[in-house]
């Protein structure tokens, strides 16, 4: 075995258990709406503003142009899946990096949802809204367990270390 490789940094680590709890509280737990959700929700919100911003100023994995997902990178990714060889150093596959903004963009719009649903006169306790923000969270459930399956099925397929290096930054 080689020498481990430096995959996450400590902000992304953090930044991703951290929504995983969030998005676990406010799904299965939390009172929908009461003011704790909303905070929570918030928070998650912020978090991925932040993580937002370090795709832009953290080193070079953790950036967007590291996994945006161009059609040729997904063709790449695509050939390493078939040859079941992933590059050890690799970061977030282009298919993943997919998958990343479409989270980014479902846990921004569940904040304005929300706080149209909570804070403004027009919106306030609107069915309409309500159900959007009902829809879009099921979608987060979705793409959640299909985020986790594609984890596992990567791992074993293509015969790379992935949930390690979430949780302790580095892959042997
Ligand atoms: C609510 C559930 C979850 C959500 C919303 C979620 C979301 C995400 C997001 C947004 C990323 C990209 C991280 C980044 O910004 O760079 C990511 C990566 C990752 N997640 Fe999750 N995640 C969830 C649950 C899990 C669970 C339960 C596991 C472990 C089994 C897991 C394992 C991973 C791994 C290994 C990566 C990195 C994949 C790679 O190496 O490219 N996630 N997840
Ligand atoms: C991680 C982000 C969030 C998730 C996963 C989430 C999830 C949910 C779910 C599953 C419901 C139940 C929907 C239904 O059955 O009608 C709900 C309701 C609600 N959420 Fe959120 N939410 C999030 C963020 C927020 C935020 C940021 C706010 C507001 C500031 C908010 C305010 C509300 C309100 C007002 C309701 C309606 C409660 C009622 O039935 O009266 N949520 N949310």
């Amino acid at each position: 075995m080689g020498k481990p490789v430096v995959i996450w940094d400590k902000f992304i680590r953090i930044y991703h258990w951290l929504i995983v709890i969030g998005f676990t509280l406010n799904y299965f737990v939390l009172e929908p709406g009461e003011t704790i959700h909303q905070w929570v929700g918030y928070c998650v919100c912020v978090l991925v503003f932040a993580r937002a911003v370090w795709s832009f100023v953290g080193p070079q994995r953790a950036r967007l142009n590291d996994f945006f997902p161009t059609p040729s990178r997904i063709s790449k990714h695509l050939r390493e899946l078939k040859s079941r060889k992933i590059p050890k150093e690799s970061g977030h596959n282009a298919v993943g990096g997919l998958l990343i903004l479409l989270f980014w963009l479902l846990f921004l719009a569940q904040g304005v949802t929300g706080f149209l649903l909570e804070e403004t006169d027009t919106f306030f306790g609107s069915t309409l809204v309500e159900n959007i923000h009902e829809y879009i969270a099921h979608c987060l459930f979705g793409g959640a367990i299909i985020h986790i399956l594609a984890v596992f099925f990567t791992g074993w397929w293509g015969r790379i270390e992935l949930i390690k290096p979430m949780i302790t930054g580095r892959r042997n």
